[in-house]
């Protein structure tokens, strides 16, 4: 029987552990997480993406600063922003929701975010204690992926994973990460040689391309542990509805376990910007 991986039960869950910690640290210490979410523009889909954080932030007793600035805004006027948050005591986590217009630098924006408030883990210096193995904020989606990983399948050291994408965003720090639990990590992406044959060799497949159900159940090994990081939007029959990179229905007859889209990997991806926020929070009060 292939096993439903419930990552909205997971994190609601951790979530609620979230809550716990945060009513303790303000009824002990006096001390309220706080999280700064920067959007440029009006993106319909990053517009959601910040308001459920905001939200969720919010439930679980976190202060959630949001700043919107216009798409047309300048690289110096973001700039002096991010140097106020970073200044900020109140201020515990920086998240700047990518994609930015093209006429500002992405790069130049995250190097400008203290490392310790980094909550997104894309500072260069995060990304390089992740892959020396040093202590680092962990980008979120990638650690939502290892929870349910580890939770599924207790100690991973040893087992092959496939990464199927590349980016800074999920593939390279998911490799990393996989690699710090002593996995054989292979990363594949759409220029890799005899692909379904690399899939078909993975314990663990996490799939991270943005191509909605390219992996079907004949590239997966039986009995392999599937995790589904994409969101893809398709319209389908007239309808429009959200797809992962996995086409379930087939891969669901194959996998031992399987993240659903929607329901999944989504769910998470908050919960660890909270969890991140949290540490920051007792990191920069020790
Ligand atoms: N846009 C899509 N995913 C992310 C993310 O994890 N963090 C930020 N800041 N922007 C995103």
């Amino acid at each position: 029987m292939t096993r439903i991986i419930d990552g909205k039960q997971q994190a609601n869950r951790l979530r609620e552990v979230i809550g716990q910690e945060t009513l303790g640290l303000q009824e002990r210490h006096g001390i309220r997480p706080g999280l700064a979410v920067v959007m440029v523009g009006n993106d319909p889909a990053s517009q959601v993406y910040v308001r459920n954080k905001a939200r969720q932030a919010g439930e679980a007793g976190i202060a959630s600063f949001e700043h919107r600035l216009e798409a047309n805004v300048s690289q110096q006027a973001l700039l002096a922003l991010i140097a106020t948050l970073n200044a900020d005591p109140a201020v515990h986590g920086i998240l700047v929701q990518l994609p930015l217009p093209a006429s500002l630098s992405e790069a130049a924006v995250i190097q400008a975010i203290a490392p310790d408030k980094d909550v997104d883990g894309f500072h260069p210096i995060n990304i390089g204690n992740l892959a020396t193995g040093a202590r680092a904020m962990v980008p979120c989606t990638p650690l939502g992926c290892l929870m349910l990983l580890r939770q599924q399948l207790g100690e991973l050291a040893g087992k092959r994973a496939l990464v199927l994408g590349r980016s800074n965003i999920v593939g390279k720090p998911m490799a990393n990460l996989l690699l710090r639990d002593s996995c054989t990590v292979t990363v594949a992406h759409s220029r890799t040689h005899g692909l379904a044959e690399e899939c078909r060799r993975a314990d663990i497949l996490v799939a991270a391309v943005g191509r909605p159900g390219l992996v079907t159940g004949d590239w997966i090994k039986p009995g392999a542990t599937i995790i589904d990081v994409g969101i893809n939007r398709i319209e389908e029959q007239g309808r429009s509805r959200l797809a992962g990179d996995v086409d379930f229905t087939s891969a669901s007859q194959v996998a031992g376990a399987i993240t659903p889209v929607p329901g999944g990997v989504g769910p998470m991806t908050i919960a660890c910007l909270l969890l991140n926020t949290l540490q920051a929070t007792c990191h920069q009060h020790r």
